[in-house]
């Protein structure tokens, strides 16, 4: 078998970006040895090996992968990350997914003391060099995305899951496959328990929330979802910032124990490294990072969560108002964060 990674060189004669990232990324997780062979194909030279080798595969993206078997079948990976499951022997496991070891509160709190003021990356990869996989990133919006790209780039392993409530926007599970497409990446889809939901419909109807609010609602399609994810892990990340809401986040640690889960042993971390940030902090990276995003946000919406309950603000309006509009501001949380004692 021969594995080789095919590069873009630019005319400036310099690698292309992503390339140099996949790169890194192999490097990182203790693999690059496993490449045969590196192949440039060469901007603005058609007939350099690498772009002959695309043309002749089709593939107008770089990196890709092929991966020559002895039978003289090949296959090509688009994505360095996908390659990297499929055919490359695992990283060496993370320190706490070997030891077990977990924090005291008075470690944890020391912990968020020395990052409360690092940058995000900073923070995502003593995560995920404490908890690996057992570490998972909650993802339905802009924030989580940055979340997963600075993940993806550390090169460490750690998991993702998604709240699927089944009354997200068409747009939203679009987005969600996008992602998956486009980091390679496994998302655990989390739906309501069956039993529970249809109890629910059948007893309030499908739009119970506007009379008596969704904190029911959530409670079956967000939250018990949530607890039975969470059990899977031992510390997960979200995208919150503080000042979606000075009222309800406005303390937001970046590091502490989740007063309101459990994981599976126990004991759960929360993290939340985009916590100073601001909204245009998380646009900036979007941008320059090219990273996926909701098409939504072209038609004004900011907050995103389930369709029904879901509006762009109004001009002028706080970028949550759009969320659970007709409830009291300081309601307008649906019970998977609850503010720490800090
Ligand atoms: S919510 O509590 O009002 O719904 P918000 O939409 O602000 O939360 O999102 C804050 C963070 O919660 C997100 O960055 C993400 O980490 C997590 N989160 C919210 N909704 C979901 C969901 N459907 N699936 C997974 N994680 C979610
Ligand atoms: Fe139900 Fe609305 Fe909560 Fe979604 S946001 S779970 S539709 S109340």
């Amino acid at each position: 078998m021969k594995r080789i990674m095919v590069k873009k060189r630019l005319l400036d004669g310099r690698a292309c970006e992503k390339c140099i990232q996949a790169e890194e990324l192999l490097r990182q997780r203790g693999v690059w040895e496993q490449i045969d062979e590196v192949v440039w194909a060469e901007e603005g030279d058609a007939n350099s090996p690498g772009m002959v080798l695309a043309a002749r595969h089709g593939v107008s993206v770089a990196p890709f992968f092929i991966v020559e078997e002895d039978d003289g079948s090949e296959k090509i990976y688009k994505s360095a990350l996908l390659f990297l499951r499929e055919q490359l022997s695992d990283a060496p496991k993370t320190s706490n997914e070997t030891d077990g070891k977990s924090f005291s509160m008075e470690d944890l709190h020391s912990f968020e003391q020395q990052y409360a003021s690092r940058p995000p990356k900073e923070i995502i990869t003593w995560a995920l060099q404490q908890y690996g996989k057992d570490c998972a990133i909650a993802f339905s919006g802009a924030e989580d995305v940055v979340l997963i790209d600075m993940a993806v780039r550390t090169g460490l392993p750690f998991s993702v899951f998604c709240l699927d409530t089944g009354r997200l926007h068409p747009e939203t599970y679009q987005f969600l496959e996008r992602v998956r497409t486009h980091y390679g990446i496994e998302i655990s889809m989390m739906s309501p328990d069956t039993t529970a939901l249809q109890n629910f419909v059948q007893k309030k109807g499908l739009f119970s929330f506007f009379e008596d609010g969704h904190k029911e609602c959530c409670g079956v399609r967000k939250v018990e979802p949530l607890k039975r994810a969470l059990r899977g892990y031992r510390a997960w990340i979200t995208g919150q910032r503080r000042d979606q809401s000075p009222s309800t986040r406005g303390e937001l640690l970046v590091i502490h124990q989740d007063e309101a889960f459990a994981g599976k042993d126990g004991p759960l971390v929360k993290i939340n490294p985009l916590a100073g940030w601001g909204l245009s902090k998380v646009w900036g990276y979007l941008r320059t990072q090219e990273v996926p995003y909701n098409p939504l946000h072209d038609r004004g919406f900011v907050s995103i969560g389930c369709e029904p309950c879901t509006r762009p603000p109004r001009p002028g309006e706080h970028e949550r108002a759009g969320r659970w509009w007709w409830e009291e501001e300081t309601q307008r949380e649906c019970g998977l964060h609850i503010a720490q004692e800090s």
